[in-house]
Order: C-alpha cells, then structure tokens, then sequence
C-alpha cells in the first residue's frame, strides 16, 4: 500500500482546495496533476501546435520544462520555460485545452512518470482525474469528490472571480459540462470512480466538513502517519 491519498473528481468539487488542506495537515507533498495538463496546453499553444497534434504534443510533454515555485508575496507561481504562466493556468480556456490534450493516450503515458515521481516520503496528496484508477493504483486511500453541476458552476465562478476573470455563470456551466463529458468519454483513464475509492458529495457541505470527513479516512488508513503529525 502506497502513502497515497488520491482525490479525484469533475472540475469544480472541490478537489483542489481539499488537497491542499490534507496536505498541509499531513505535512505530505501534493500533486496537482492538472495543472501538469493544463501548462502543457499552454506549451502547445505557444509553440504553435494544433491541440489534437498527439505527436508533437507527446513530444513537448516528454521535454516540458516546468517549475513549480513559491513566492512570498505572489504565492505559487508555475514557470514553463521561464515564463510565468500562473495566471494563464487559471483560465477556463485553459482548462478546456488541458482537456483536449489530456484526452491523447500518448500523451497521458507521456506525463505518467512524471506525476509517479511526486511519491516522495512522508506521503503524497495527489488531485486529479485518474489518480486512483492509473497513476497511483496502489493508493492507501482513494476519495471521489462530486458536488452537482449548479454548485461547481458556482464555485468555478468565485474562483475565477476572485482572479479577476469576469465570466457569466451560463458560459462557465456550458464549458465545465462540455469539459466532463469529455474526460468521462475519453478511451484511456477516463474520469471514473475507481472501485475501490470513496465517494464523498460536496455540494452543501463546507471546505472545513469535507476536509474533516477526509481527515477521519486518512486517520483510518494511515494511523501511523497520524500519530507522527
Ligand atoms: O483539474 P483541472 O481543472 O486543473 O484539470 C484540467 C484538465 O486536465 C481536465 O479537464 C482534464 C485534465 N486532467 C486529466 O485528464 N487527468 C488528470 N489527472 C488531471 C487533469
């Protein structure tokens, strides 16, 4: 059994922020595996390639130069071949790229070891589509996070809000409907429950319930990694 909490689900539940809390709690490293997808998109999209072009794309996802950092006063910053590109990250466009690029099987085999590597002691969180069911098979916890269509509409809304980005509800709920029809409807590692994982629904509940709820998992699966933080 890996040191792995996996949380997976559509765009909007929630996965992002739960992660981030787990993690920090835990004091685990964290992987935001869409955010991978999502600054290869913008890769793609700098060097001219057309998204649906899976071999210049698997290419440029096995040669993606990219940091992760943290500035004091900026907070994480994401750095694709020393650009800063964390406010393009955010986007729905950019979203909506990650999706199609993330639906190219090479691609998604391309980024495997990559995301595999951020298994480093104590444990890692890792937030995505198919943590649970590819990436980390072997996970000690798996959690699948929901919330109905109208609430990760809403929550997508603030965010982007929050970053500056005005976006009608409307045009948001029809991108994030087209963006999960695709990732449920892709061939390889779709996003699916895996079998052995966890459904918790977000949708009236708040971050610190859900994060609860999760911690009581974790305490379950990993007593020993609890009694250490
Ligand atoms: O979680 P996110 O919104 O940052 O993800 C952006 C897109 O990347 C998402 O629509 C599908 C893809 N993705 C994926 O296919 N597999 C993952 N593990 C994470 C994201």
């Amino acid at each position: 059994m890996d040191l792995v909490v996996c949380i997976d689900g559509p765009g909007g539940s929630g996965k992002g922020t739960i992660s981030r809390f787990v993690a920090e709690k835990l004091g685990w490293h964290i992987l935001d595996s869409g955010a991978l997808y999502r600054v290869l998109a913008i890769a793609a999209i700098h060097h001219g390639v057309e998204l649906d072009n899976e071999a210049a794309i698997t290419l440029l996802a096995a040669h993606l130069d990219v940091q992760f950092t943290f500035e004091q006063d900026k907070g994480s910053r994401v750095i694709l071949e020393g650009e800063d590109v964390s406010e393009q990250l955010r986007t729905e466009e950019t979203g909506t790229a990650a999706s199609k690029v993330a639906a190219l099987p090479d691609v998604r085999q391309a980024l495997l070891k990559r995301q595999q590597a951020f298994l480093q002691e104590p444990g890692l969180v890792a937030d995505g589509r198919d943590m649970g069911t590819k990436v980390f098979p072997n996970a000690g916890l798996k959690i699948f996070l929901t919330a109905s269509a109208v609430e990760r509409a809403g929550r997508r809304h603030k965010q982007l809000k929050d970053m500056g980005n005005s976006v009608s509800i409307a045009t948001l709920s029809k991108a994030i409907e087209e963006r999960d029809e695709r990732d449920r409807r892709r061939s390889t590692s779709p996003l699916i429950m895996a079998d052995d994982a966890i459904e918790i629904d977000t949708t009236s509940l708040g971050i610190r319930e859900v994060v609860e709820k999760v911690m009581i998992l974790v305490e379950q699966r990993f007593p020993e990694s609890c009694s250490l933080s």
